[in-house]
């Protein structure tokens, strides 16, 4: 499994804990940025996970900015992106198995360190349940992105 990460200068402290965490767990991982407090825009971070993503360089994703807010509305403007906003680990979870979420977006100034490596670990290691009716929802939000509003 291949994760792409990215922070914005909100999400700058939390993201070299989230690197140590993956590389002791031995999970491939690449880091988009940003890579000091400067004030950027999380758009382009957001971004640049999610078009791995799309490309199929990387499975899952995890942005952290602030609050995760920025960062998860512009992830879910990208086709085939399923991105959950969490801040507890029952959300992390429950996301994977009927979402089948493929990103997670959390907020520096919302949790702490340990809170956000159980999250991580939850979106992680929580397969998709294949369960028939889940199956038909994430495909009626696939479905919905060929839609033109
Ligand atoms: C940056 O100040 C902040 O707005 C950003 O990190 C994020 O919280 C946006 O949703």
């Amino acid at each position: 499994m291949k994760i792409a990460i990215g922070c914005d200068h909100g999400g700058i402290n939390l993201k070299p804990v989230l690197i140590d965490y993956l590389t002791s767990k031995g999970y491939e991982f690449k880091d988009f940025g940003t890579f000091s407090n400067q004030s950027v825009d999380y758009n382009d971070y957001a971004e640049a996970v999610c078009e791995s993503i799309q490309k199929g360089e990387a499975d899952l994703g995890i942005l952290i900015c602030g609050t995760g807010i920025g960062m998860s509305i512009v992830a879910n403007k990208h086709k085939g992106i399923r991105c959950a906003h969490c801040h507890d680990v029952f959300s992390a979870k429950m996301t994977k198995l009927h979402n089948n979420a493929n990103v997670l977006a959390m907020g520096e100034r919302v949790i702490g360190p340990g809170l956000m490596i159980e999250i991580v670990e939850a979106f992680l290691t929580t397969p998709f349940s294949n369960d028939e009716r889940h199956v038909c929802r994430v495909n009626k939000i696939l479905d919905l992105e060929d839609k033109v509003f």
